[in-house]
């Protein structure tokens, strides 16, 4: 929420707030000052506005991905899998996670088989389990995963391992039906018909309701949906990567489907989790990451330190600036932040009540522009996996 006197109280300090304010200091800012948003579980298109009357389509904080409605925010299931530290969590506390991400209105939880592999989809199918029927469990297929031994051996769309993945998933989520299930890249040997065909499949069998794809080429988004009508797109979307503005975002417009962004964050870079003293150990992703090395952090922070004015603008901290401003820009938009830490889920489901006018948008998006960030988005292995196009058939 924007509080108007502590924003003139803290504009004075903005010059010098690299100096003098702590920036772990402005993220408490925004937990200080923003009251904390309780939603409703099982609200649904109908809902009571409060004075008795109802009103038809989204209820408040929730969203919709075509058809299928989720929190307008939702939980990315990669630190719990110790994707960024290394470390496993321990089960007690993915459990505890997830209920308290649960008991403030999130309800949309993002996962896969090779996330762990195999093990993330165990820890979210176990913590969700005592309330799994009220919630969206999202997760992906498209990798060829020895369901035994989880060794990844490389991009697979072909029907049979969708089947065989989708029925691990199930098993390992404890589920009997994947309320949307997402191509995680698309497999340039098998064509997007014969995918799309799997999946109606599964779909006639009960075990998948909705599908997406995740990075995938333009024309291949056209030919899926024309066979199977995609609930959501799911690709990389922050403030320092806004190629989807181009060309995907329009084109979902176009044909009615929703947009999950991966990484909000940018791997934490965004919620004030990196610094030019920043060091990633064996194992953590983000080591190999261009845009996060001791070269190109300092040059990069630029934008970190933007959106912090805007934060002190707003009395907000950086990651919920970014989520809102994500959130701000298609109503059909649902970004996915992945925490293993308590405190900083509260945090960020406050971007809920964070708004942008249109006015804000545009001075925030042509401030970002003026941003030269260094670095690409990913190592040059994983970009060549995205944006492909199937093959046409035959
Ligand atoms: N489709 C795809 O190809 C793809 C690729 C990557 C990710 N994903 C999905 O997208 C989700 C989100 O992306 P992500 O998790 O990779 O990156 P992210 O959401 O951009 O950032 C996650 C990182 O930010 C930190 N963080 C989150 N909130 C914070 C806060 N308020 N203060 C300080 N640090 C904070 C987390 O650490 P803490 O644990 O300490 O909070 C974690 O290290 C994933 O979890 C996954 O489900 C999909």
């Amino acid at each position: 929420m924007e509080n108007k006197n502590s924003e003139n109280l803290w504009r004075g300090n903005i010059v010098n707030r690299r100096k003098f304010l702590g920036r772990s200091a402005i993220a408490s800012l925004g937990l200080a000052l923003n009251p904390f948003s309780m939603v409703a579980h099982g609200e649904t298109g109908a809902a009571n506005n409060g004075e008795g009357k109802t009103f038809t389509g989204t209820a408040p904080n929730r969203r919709k991905l075509g058809n299928l409605e989720v929190s307008a925010q939702g939980l990315g299931g990669l630190p719990v899998v110790g994707f960024y530290t290394s470390g496993v969590r321990d089960q007690s506390l993915v459990n505890k996670l997830y209920r308290e991400a649960y008991d403030n209105g999130v309800t949309f939880f993002d996962t896969a088989e090779v996330y762990g592999p195999l093990t993330n989809e165990k820890q979210v199918g176990e913590a969700v389990a005592p309330f799994r029927k009220d919630v969206v469990l999202a997760t992906k297929f498209g990798f060829d995963v020895d369901p035994d031994t989880g060794e990844r051996r490389g991009i697979d769309s072909r029907p049979k391992t969708i089947r065989r993945s989708v029925e691990g998933s199930l098993k390992r989520l404890k589920t009997d039906y994947i309320d949307l299930s997402y191509q995680h890249r698309v497999d340039p040997n098998v064509p997007i018909e014969d995918v799309a065909g799997t999946i109606q499949d599964l779909m006639n069998e009960g075990k998948v309701r909705n599908w997406g794809l995740s990075e995938p080429g333009l024309n291949t988004v056209r030919r899926a949906h024309a066979v199977q009508p995609l609930s959501a797109v799911q690709n990389e979307y922050s403030p320092w990567s806004r190629d989807p503005e181009t060309d995907i975002l329009p084109l979902c417009e176009e044909l009615g489907i929703g947009f999950v962004p991966w990484c909000p964050l940018g791997y934490g870079f965004f919620a004030d989790a990196i610094n030019e003293n920043s060091r990633f150990s064996e194992g953590d992703f983000r080591a190999i990451l261009p845009r996060i090395t001791p070269e190109n952090i300092p040059q990069n922070l630029e934008m970190l330190y933007y959106i912090e004015e805007w934060g002190l603008r707003k009395n907000a901290s950086p990651s919920q600036i970014t989520l809102a401003w994500l959130q701000a820009q298609k109503p059909w938009i649902v970004p996915i932040p992945g925490t293993s830490n308590s405190v900083h889920l509260r945090e960020n489901i406050r971007a809920n009540d964070i708004s942008f006018s249109s006015e804000e948008l545009k001075e925030f998006n042509s401030g970002i522009s003026d941003i030269t960030i260094a670095g690409t988005r990913n190592a040059q292995g994983v970009m060549d996996a995205m944006g492909v196009e199937a093959p046409s058939e035959g």
